[in-house]
């Protein structure tokens, strides 16, 4: 495992209990309309009914309680304390059966080629050691024709909005987040990790360079948000 997965597995299982509080807190409950989003506008594209779907870096499980809607969802996430509470949130849900959760690496999905109709993940690429790697395993794992969708922070570029959210994102949140999670570092690395990745053009590049086609990309909430959408 390289070094930045290691950082990255330990930071998010220092702040899994505050999560998914820290999550809906600071985006003002705007992440649960998002996976919302991406839940309508990969169903929209799916060709088949009830697809099995892969959620990568599930964490606590949010975005597969939203597409265990759609069909069965296999969650896989490499930090084991955000699965515990995901398992936890799972079965209380109303639907516990259809999610199920791995412990795995997204650089190295423990499963067959061609798997699954409907591969999501939300807010997880940035976090990867090599983005272009997790995008060909997704690829890889997906049936020909099946659906991809990833959700993530973006920068948005507007007059008023732009200056105002770079504000309170690169210095109100990390000071919020350091506060109630009670850990500096992974509400600073929040912002660096957002403003060091590429924009939607070249994340487009980059999911077509890994063998998607179709790839399209929606702005959200003014574009701090992006939903990135392609047919494997
Ligand atoms: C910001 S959280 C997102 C969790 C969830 N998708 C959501 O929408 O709330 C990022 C998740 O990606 C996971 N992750 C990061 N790198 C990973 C990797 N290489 N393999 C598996 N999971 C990874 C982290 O453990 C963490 O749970």
């Amino acid at each position: 495992m390289s070094e930045k997965a290691r950082e990255v597995k330990e930071m998010f299982g220092a702040i899994a209990r505050r999560y998914d509080f820290l999550n809906h807190f600071l985006s003002g409950n705007i992440d649960r309309r998002w996976r919302a989003a991406c839940v309508r506008e990969v169903s929209k594209r799916a060709a088949i009914s009830g697809p099995v779907i892969l959620d990568v870096g599930c964490g606590t499980g949010d975005l597969s309680l939203a597409f265990s809607a759609l069909g069965p969802v296999v969650g896989v996430d490499f930090c084991h304390p955000m699965l515990r509470i995901g398992l936890d949130k799972i079965a209380r849900s109303s639907r516990p059966n259809r999610i199920s959760v791995l412990e795995g690496d997204a650089l190295a999905l423990p499963f067959p080629d061609g798997s699954f109709d409907v591969v999501v993940s939300a807010f997880v690429l940035r976090n990867l050691a090599d983005a272009r790697k997790g995008l060909v395993e997704m690829r890889r794992v997906m049936r020909v024709g099946g659906i991809l969708g990833v959700l993530d922070f973006s920068m948005p570029r507007t007059p008023v909005i732009g200056p105002l959210y770079r504000f309170y994102f690169a210095k109100i949140l990390p000071r919020l987040g350091a506060l109630i999670s009670g850990v500096e570092g992974p509400y600073k690395y929040l912002p660096e990790s957002v403003q060091t990745f590429p924009g939607p053009e070249a994340l487009k590049a980059v999911i077509a360079e890994a063998g998607f086609e179709s790839v399209e990309h929606r702005l959200l909430s003014g574009g701090i948000a992006v939903l990135l959408l392609a047919r494997a």
